[in-house]
């Protein structure tokens, strides 16, 4: 199923950019369209759009109304990306195992590609959604989208993390998993919440979403300050061992590598504890959730 979804994914994406870029009108500007393209549709695990269709799933017992919101998510994946390499930002050459947006399109296209894609992602949902989805859904959805995207989500979440660079004291583990929550976990939420909305489901299911999407987002993100320290370059496809070099405060810089699996561990194991004690039953969360171990 997850081999699916990919699939669908990449698919769509590439047809979404494509129906932009053969417009002669925008011929002027397609640089930056293909600049939003290049890094939306140059790989990656595609996890939130597959939570998304899966968890459309879950209530509906069918993922194809949430395709474009799946898609939507990816976009808005990419352009954090793009900005997280950004000089200003973490100063990475290496994204997906390719040369960063800004190595190939310049500074000012990639800031440009990034605030593009924020919007692009949206006008995508309503323009591709079918149009049998109730409106009201998508008004809930679209707020949900703002949220993540904004200050109250990875932005916030961004600024807090580059805040946290180069301090003197080390941040504490509520300070910690603040900037998880918001860098990370806003999106991984996001993408569960979409699906959900579209799928059906109600107010207490939703929340039952949110709880997971947290949780989920903040394993997530160990696993990603873990892998910084222990993985490759090669197989991770972006610049490893920056979090220590750039002084930021990561599970890894703060607590070591034996604590923070220990804390990995814990957190995986409360994922599983939400979906059992909600009777919420899917092979793909299970599977993804495993893959963090
Ligand atoms: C990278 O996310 C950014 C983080 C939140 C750590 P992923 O590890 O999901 O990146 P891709 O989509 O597979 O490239
Ligand atoms: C990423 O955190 C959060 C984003 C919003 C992109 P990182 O800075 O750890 O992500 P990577 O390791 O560069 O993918
Ligand atoms: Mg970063
Ligand atoms: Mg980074
Ligand atoms: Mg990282």
């Amino acid at each position: 199923m997850i081999e699916e979804y990919k699939k669908i994914i990449e698919a769509n994406l590439e047809k979404y950019f494509d129906e932009k870029l053969q417009n002669p009108e925008y011929k002027l500007f397609k640089n930056v369209i293909d600049s939003m393209k290049y890094t939306t549709c140059l790989g990656g695990k595609r996890l939130r759009a597959i939570l998304c269709l899966e968890a459309c799933k879950i209530f509906s017992r069918q993922y194809e109304t949430a395709i474009p919101c799946a898609c939507a998510l990816e976009m808005l994946h990419a352009q954090s990306l793009i900005h997280d390499d950004l000089p200003c930002m973490d100063n990475d050459d290496l994204r997906r195992g390719k040369p960063s947006n800004h190595r190939v399109y310049g500074e000012a296209v990639a800031t440009l590609a990034g605030d593009a894609l924020i919007s692009f992602a949206p006008q995508i949902i309503i323009e591709k959604t079918p149009k049998t989805v109730e409106p009201e859904k998508i008004v809930k959805l679209l707020y949900e989208y703002f949220i993540a995207a904004g200050a109250f989500g990875i932005v916030g979440g961004q600024t807090a993390d580059i805040e946290a660079e180069n301090l003197n004291e080390k941040i504490s583990i509520d300070h910690l998993q603040f900037i998880h929550k918001y860098k990370t976990g806003a999106l991984f939420k996001c993408s569960l919440l979409l699906g959900a909305i579209i799928g059906g489901a109600n107010d207490d299911k939703l929340n039952i979403m949110r709880k997971f999407g947290d949780k989920f987002g903040l394993a997530f993100q160990i696993k990603d300050d873990i892998l910084d320290f222990t993985s490759t370059t090669e197989i991770m496809g972006k610049t490893v061992g920056k979090d220590e070099n750039s002084n930021k405060s990561t599970y890894v810089t703060i607590f070591g590598l034996e604590e923070s699996y220990k804390k990995l561990t814990n957190t995986i194991e409360e994922c599983y504890d939400i979906l059992n004690s909600n009777g919420l039953k899917s092979d793909v969360l299970i599977k993804i959730i495993d893959s963090l171990k």
